[in-house]
């Protein structure tokens, strides 16, 4: 491709916010009739249109993958053209009924995006743009339609057929196969629109409204799954009630269906009263599943649930407005998580994603506001920075108006704006009505890329017993976005005096920093106090702030926030991690402070501290949240730091991981918080006896493999003995895979254990997996456990200095450019970020990314990452 070939094919595919314009026609309902077949499946659509406004325009409607059988205008045979993916038919009437007969081939359909088939089922996924691969239709989210559909499919292959709503009728055909008609009174735009077909186990249960009626709950998996089917229907039942206790809301249709599938390019999708999930978040039992994925599990059937309001009931005008119902949506069902286990904890947990890969997003290629501008592949958008640093928005709307006026505020949002397609704007103005506080400054979060730098120093005033806090704020500049504006940030700050006492709540503050250097000034403090600053992470920024060894350990010791306990030790670490990879490259050797120790010794051996909150204090930053440390990545040297403050922490501490192992180490399985908390302790405990790794180490480890009752502790036991690259871990390896060869699910622990090797064959491990029984290039989750474990999880080996694992990521992403673009376009995020590298590395990435651009067929997904990356 020509220079100015990548260009004008730039520009002719991309779509900007700013251009949007209501549509010309409107679909108020369509009347679907599919008839189900592996290759051959005919869809009948037949549509009421409307124009909308005062012009004599076309109707111009969206059509991926079809054959094109018929077009009627009110029964008549019309006239029509296809052009570019896109059917016209001039001279149409201003309200008319539109039928159109398609045919497509759903057992072709590998990028499992509009119908296609999950093992022997049939199943759909339409958001963002999938439903123009079912029919020509007005594939937008502002066109609402009441939908009916019809599905026809062979009885004994297909027992169970399933969309959108109520089920209204339904028959026997005689030539062996039957069909099902279902009625959604909610009006919806196309991407909620839904149908499985299939032989599916059910879990039927029923939850009572806070207004008296009876939904019924279904719950359908793959014959045989039931027995791990229980804890995603308590899981939605527990959702229901909270978003009643919590929001007020009320869910509306008489069932709610759930349908747990293997084959799917996401975690779950939200279908209007037909909720698809990738089984992953559905199937568990304690035999299979880790105390993990029983907390996803319920985050995401949560997640899915809260969109009926925030996402389906009120919906985005346009996929600009993404973080409208996902930011939105994952605050929710954060605060879900919270109310229900531990709120330090998810916090911790969340934070972690926002300071590694979200950072990572917003200051390379690929860096867009939470409301992006310009898009290429939607698909492209459904990213940490819509959907998690969202989430941070809204809770910065939250931590401002508290939690009376933020629920105010959604009381206005949903009333105001109850069946209609809105946009962020609208959100923001109805918290601005409803709570009165001015939120004109705050919006532009909503237009800002990047990730903004707060620079703090203090000063003590004896003389007039006054602490000052001076606070700069500056956004560097991102990705088509060079001059940066100030923001409105709420910046959570505690003091304390140096004996580690709380100094009172009028010390204990939210700050409103709104301009580019501000002073805030604090009287009556007679002695020099310890801050505590960016409480709970009161907003996603970067912190600059110069603290004292011994202050942070004062802050680890007595803060009485346990957040604020784990990110001063997160400080600590940071601090050394700086110092130590500057050591490193200077060939000096690496230290870390005494004091070190004796506190973080301290802290195993409090009994009154949250487990959890321990094993969180101790997990040393990853290898990438490392890197986010710098602006040029030490691929060598932050491996080398890693390793030494673990084997560090492990000699030192050795006794007391012993014993902390003993005394936390449960009994017979109990899904309940203090155990959850008290194995997550246990697996920090066995990582570092690994590192340790004598005899009696190893002993305790294989003992603790052997004797395991659940998924949980036999994956701690492994992921040591992997850490510490212990002899028993072959022995476990092949153990674990006799047993659980045929279930993909819980293999994908296997896949990602090799995948995260230290060993320097991990590589031709991983390559040697591709052919193995228990793999699929088809399905994204062994994709995603086998390569984008290797790629992203496993920095030192997939950036090995001979550019192996670039190559490989490279023949891997061409082979899926083709059966799975969206899946490829995630899977290549670790290439992205070429330009952080040194230029060994730099150049061997670069040469992986201008291969694909020469690909002949580059998908638009990978298209538009790659050429963003290399226009850098
Ligand atoms: N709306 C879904 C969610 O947030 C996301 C989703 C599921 C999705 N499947 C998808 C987005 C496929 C794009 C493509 O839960
Ligand atoms: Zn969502």
């Amino acid at each position: 491709m020509s220079a100015r070939g990548d260009a004008m094919t730039i520009i002719a595919k991309e779509k900007h916010r700013l251009a949007y314009q209501t549509p010309d026609f409107v679909i108020t309902q369509i009347d679907l009739d599919i008839l189900l077949d592996e290759n051959h499946t005919k869809v009948i659509a037949v549509s009421q249109v409307r124009r909308e406004g005062n012009h004599k325009n076309s109707l111009v409607l969206d059509g991926e993958e079809l054959i094109l059988l018929s077009v009627r205008v009110d029964k008549k045979e019309a006239t029509y053209r296809l052009e570019n993916n896109q059917l016209h038919i001039d001279n149409v009437p201003d309200s008319f009924e539109l039928t159109i007969e398609t045919e497509i081939n759903p057992a072709a359909n590998s990028a499992l995006e509009g119908l296609y088939k999950s093992g022997a089922a049939f199943c759909t996924q339409c958001e963002a743009e999938g439903f123009r691969r079912i029919t020509y239709y007005l594939d937008r989210p502002d066109v609402l339609a009441r939908f009916t559909t019809k599905i026809t499919a062979n009885k004994a292959a297909y027992p169970i057929l399933l969309s959108n709503g109520n089920r209204v009728a339904s028959g026997d055909n005689l030539d062996g196969s039957h069909w099902v008609m279902w009625s959604d009174p909610y009006p919806k735009p196309c991407y909620l629109f839904a149908l499985v077909a299939g032989d599916f186990d059910v879990l039927k249960d029923t939850f009572t409204t806070k207004s008296g009626r009876t939904v019924s709950l279904e719950l359908f998996v793959d014959k045989g799954n039931l027995n791990r089917s229980q804890h995603a229907m308590n899981s939605l039942k527990k959702s229901m009630a909270w978003d009643e206790q919590r929001f007020g809301l009320e869910y509306d249709l008489d069932i709610y269906m759930v349908v747990a599938v293997d084959f799917f390019n996401m975690g779950a999708m939200e279908n209007k009263g037909l909720n698809v999930f990738n089984s992953k978040f559905v199937l568990a039992n304690p035999e299979s599943a880790t105390d993990t994925d029983y907390f996803d599990i319920e985050r995401v059937i949560g997640h899915e649930y809260f969109h009926n309001w925030t996402g389906n009931r009120i919906t985005c005008r346009d996929w600009f407005q993404l973080s409208l119902k996902e930011g939105l949506t994952v605050f929710r069902d954060q605060e879900f998580s919270s109310d229900l286990g531990s709120r330090t904890i998810n916090r911790i947990r969340n934070v972690k994603i926002i300071r590694g890969p979200q950072f990572a997003e917003d200051s390379g290629p690929m860096s867009h506001p939470i409301r992006p501008d310009v898009v290429m592949e939607m698909n492209n958008f459904y990213t940490l920075t819509v959907y998690e640093k969202g989430s941070e928005v809204i809770r910065m709307l939250h931590t401002i108006l508290g939690e009376t006026l933020f629920q105010k505020g959604m009381a206005l949002y949903v009333s105001r704006h109850d069946g209609q397609a809105v946009t962020c704007d609208d959100f923001v103005q109805a918290m601005q009505d409803a709570s009165g506080i001015d939120l004109t400054l705050f919006r532009r979060w909503y237009s800002q890329s990047g990730t903004p730098v707060l620079n703090i120093t203090d000063e003590f005033d004896a003389v007039n017993q006054q602490y000052k806090l001076t606070v700069k704020q500056h956004t560097p500049p991102t990705k088509g976005q060079a001059d940066k504006q100030a923001l409105h940030i709420p910046l959570s700050v505690a003091l304390y005096n140096k004996y580690g006492e709380y100094l009172g709540e009028q010390y204990d503050q939210v700050l409103n920093v709104t301009q580019e250097q501000q002073v805030f000034v604090f009287s009556d403090v007679a002695d020099k106090p310890v801050v505590a600053l960016l409480q709970d992470f009161s907003a996603p920024v970067r912190l600059e702030f110069t603290y004292e060894d011994q202050d942070l350990f004062l802050l680890i010791q007595h803060s009485k926030s346990a957040f604020i306990r784990w990110d001063a030790a997160q400080t600590l670490l940071n601090k050394y991690i700086r110092l130590n990879v500057e050591r490193f490259q200077q060939n000096k050797e690496l230290i870390l402070p005494p004091s070190l120790f004796s506190v973080f010794a301290e802290l195993l051996r409090d009994q009154t501290l949250d487990k959890s909150l321990v094993a969180e204090i101790f997990r040393i930053p990853s290898e990438s949240s490392m890197a986010e440390l710098f602006d040029d990545i030490d691929i060598d040297a932050i491996h080398a730091v890693k390793c030494f403050i673990e084997n560090a922490i492990a000699t030192q501490l050795h006794e007391l991981f012993m014993e902390s192992y003993q005394s936390n180490k449960t009994g017979a399985y109990q899904l309940i918080q203090s155990d959850i908390a008290k194995r997550d302790l246990v697996s920090v405990c066995l990582m570092y006896l690994a590192i340790h790794g004598n005899e009696r180490d190893q002993h305790i480890i294989l003992s603790h493999y052997q004797s395991a009752d659940n998924m949980t502790d036999v994956l701690a036991a492994m992921q040591a003995a992997k850490q510490g690259e212990l002899s028993i871990f072959a022995e476990m390896m092949l153990a674990f895979e006799a047993k659980w060869k045929t279930d993909g699910l819980v293999m994908d622990n296997w896949f990602r254990l090799q995948a995260t090797s230290p060993s320097a064959n991990c590589l031709s491990t991983v390559k040697s997996l591709l052919t193995h029984p228990s793999f699929s290039m088809q399905n994204p989750n062994r994709l995603r456990a086998l390569i984008g474990t290797f790629s992203a999880a496993n920095s030192y080996r997939f950036h090995a200095i001979d550019g192996s694992g670039y190559v490989f990521l490279g023949e891997i992403l061409a082979q899926l450019n083709k059966s799975n673009p969206q899946v490829a376009s995630r899977l290549i995020t670790p290439l992205l970020q070429f330009k952080r590298f040194d230029t060994v590395r730099q150049g061997l990435m670069k040469q992986e990314l201008q291969k694909l651009a020469g690909q002949p067929d580059l998908s638009r997904d990978l298209f538009e990452k790659v050429s963003r990356a290399l226009a850098e």
